[in-house]
């Protein structure tokens, strides 16, 4: 095969295996406020499995409750921050997938929008017995978990849509290989922090874990299926080339025949 044929192949595959999103102009959120960049979206790592509701018991408590379970494509932010693989990361795609079902299980036509406000700041913190640990997130991923002034349910042209896949985040990734586990002990706080005011929510990890669990990592990695993939598209074009040469040799002496009935057609 030649050089170039194989290089159209090969970038032709690349091109269909990695969808680009752009960050929209209201849609990026970096922690670290580093220059605009893009999402790629991989979504091959983990598909979306929710179940109807999440049955959970907290630690203290003698029943099973319901939690709300978003239902629909999850945003980029949430695949982002649960394909980052440290600790914060898995907890923070429980939190992004709590704060989704739980906007859609309210009057879902407001709720799903956020009113980014300045000077405001969000974290989580991760505490039990023997630790602690803090990571900042954007605010709108705890939207429902603040009040909300009736105003803020006007729509509000500058609002953000927290369902939106051009959301750009960049996951605070920590990963030192002696990350804590999620234990059915450890509390999550959630602070939303303003001029005038902090707000916290606290709930137990273990109920974030179930949400990080809906996400599943999908049946082949990607260093199996994109290998197959370009393996499969280059056996076929050999292939469509050897038959369509052998097919052009068969049909060799039926040419004049052929450029004789389309003459014949067109008089
Ligand atoms: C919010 O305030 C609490 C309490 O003072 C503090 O522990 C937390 O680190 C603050 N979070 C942010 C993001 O400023
Ligand atoms: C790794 O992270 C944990 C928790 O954040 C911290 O306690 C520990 O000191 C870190 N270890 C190293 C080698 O940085
Ligand atoms: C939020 O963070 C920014 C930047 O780190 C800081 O300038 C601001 O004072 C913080 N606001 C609050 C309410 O803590």
């Amino acid at each position: 095969m030649k050089p170039l044929h194989f290089t159209a192949v090969f970038s032709l595959t690349l091109v269909l295996s990695s969808a680009k999103i752009s960050g929209g102009p209201r849609g990026r959120f970096d922690n670290n406020h580093k220059k605009n960049h893009h999402v790629t979206a991989h979504h091959a790592h983990f598909s979306y499995h929710p179940p109807t509701v999440i049955h959970f018991m907290c630690r203290h408590c003698s029943n099973f409750a319901p939690y709300p379970v978003f239902h629909g494509v999850p945003p980029t932010y949430v695949y982002k921050y649960r394909e980052s693989n440290g600790k914060f990361g898995y907890l923070l795609s429980g939190l992004a997938l709590y704060n989704l079902g739980r906007a859609s299980s309210e009057h879902w036509e407001y709720t799903h929008f956020y009113s980014v406000q300045r000077n405001e700041n969000c974290s989580l913190q991760v505490t039990d017995k023997k630790h602690f640990d803090e990571i900042v997130f954007p605010c709108f991923m705890m939207s429902s978990f603040m009040d909300r002034s009736p105003e803020s349910h006007f729509p509000n042209p500058d609002a953000l849509d927290i369902t939106s896949p051009q959301i750009d985040v960049r996951p605070f990734i920590l990963y030192n290989g002696s990350s804590i586990q999620v234990t059915r002990d450890q509390e999550c706080i959630l602070w939303h922090n303003s001029t005038g005011f902090k707000d916290k929510s606290v709930m137990p990890c273990a109920l974030l874990k179930e949400y990080a669990e809906t996400m599943k990592p999908s049946g082949i990695p990607v260093y199996v299926w994109l290998p197959l993939t370009v393996g499969t598209v280059i056996t076929i074009y050999v292939l469509c080339q050897c038959c369509c040469k052998s097919q052009a040799r068969k049909d060799d002496p039926l040419k004049p025949a052929l450029i004789r009935f389309n003459s014949h057609y067109y008089y």
